[in-house]
């Protein structure tokens, strides 16, 4: 990694239950089978999915006695939704400790946000070299993006989420001359290629160069995404009779589209372990 230590993913869209907290946990484990050193922080406070799920992990590995790579996990609270003045100052400086110290011993840090306009999750957009944004397949959460023509199927304007990345992007620039690599994805795509799908499929093509992100491809729906939260396990943890669950082929689809989600988050890997 750089000088500047760890290379910083924020796993951010301003829409709730896209999959931001699953997909954080299951790139990190991606990572540390590579032997990367992991770090992650929750800026989520109401929901704490993270936390939770590396938590149970940890409850696991003790319970087990298994040896299962573990990131190094912080979380951030805001002392008060609405703080202004000194308890925001005060909120912000706990952020920007939090990511220095982490990013002093790890190799990649990630940075869950809340799905919703707020003070925290904002500040931690600022700090992204990467910015992940999942979608799911639906308009609905397309209209956090864009807004759409409904005659046309066409791109009108860029709505309320790009523009603020476009203001992080702007700042960063003017701030340490940085770039932002924004990557778009869709989560719990349907294995049937609907009409929604296509329409989705062609916005997002369009939008692309005009916000400037990249499209990934994408996670389908799966059980295997949810079921093992408990445990605080992910699919790249099973081992054929391990875990009490069997690889089948839909695991092994799954770890394919999750290795092609890495690649396409053009991370600076050094080590280059097969997950
Ligand atoms: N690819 C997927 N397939 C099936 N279920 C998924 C998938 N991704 C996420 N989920 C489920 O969707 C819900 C929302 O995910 P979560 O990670 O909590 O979203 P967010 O952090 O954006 O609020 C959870 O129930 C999660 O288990
Ligand atoms: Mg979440």
């Amino acid at each position: 990694m750089g000088t500047q230590g760890a290379y910083i993913i924020v796993v951010g869209n301003e829409k709730g239950g896209t999959g931001k907290s699953t997909i954080a946990m299951h790139v990190m484990v991606n990572l540390m089978n590579r032997g990367l050193r992991v770090g992650s922080i929750d800026l989520d406070a109401r929901q704490a999915t993270l936390t939770r799920y590396v938590e149970n992990r940890q409850l696991f590995i003790t319970r087990q006695h298994m040896n299962l790579p573990m990131p190094v996990h912080e979380s951030v609270v805001a002392s008060d939704p609405y703080a202004t003045g000194m308890a925001l100052e005060e909120d912000l400086q706990r952020l920007d400790d939090c990511v220095n110290r982490m990013r002093a011993v790890c190799d990649i840090l990630l940075i869950d946000t809340p799905g919703s306009d707020h003070y925290l999750s904002r500040l931690g957009h600022t700090y992204a070299d990467t910015l992940l944004t999942p979608l799911n397949d639906s308009l609905i959460d397309l209209d956090v993006l864009a807004r759409v023509n409904p005659e046309t199927m066409r791109v009108r304007c860029p709505s309320y989420y790009s523009e603020m990345i476009w203001q992080i992007r702007k700042q960063r620039a003017i701030d340490d001359g940085a770039s932002i690599s924004w990557v778009v994805m869709r989560n719990r795509l349907s294995q049937i290629n609907t009409r929604n799908k296509r329409d989705i499929d062609n916005i997002l093509i369009e939008l692309a160069p005009r916000i400037g992100f990249h499209l990934a491809a994408g996670l389908s729906e799966r059980v295997i995404y949810r079921e093992m939260f408990l445990r605080g396990l992910t699919l790249l943890d099973l081992r054929e009779g391990g875990a009490g669950v069997s690889l089948n082929m839909s695991h092994v689809a799954a770890r394919q589209e999750l290795r092609a989600l890495v690649q396409a988050l053009g991370l600076p890997l050094q080590t280059q372990r097969t997950t």
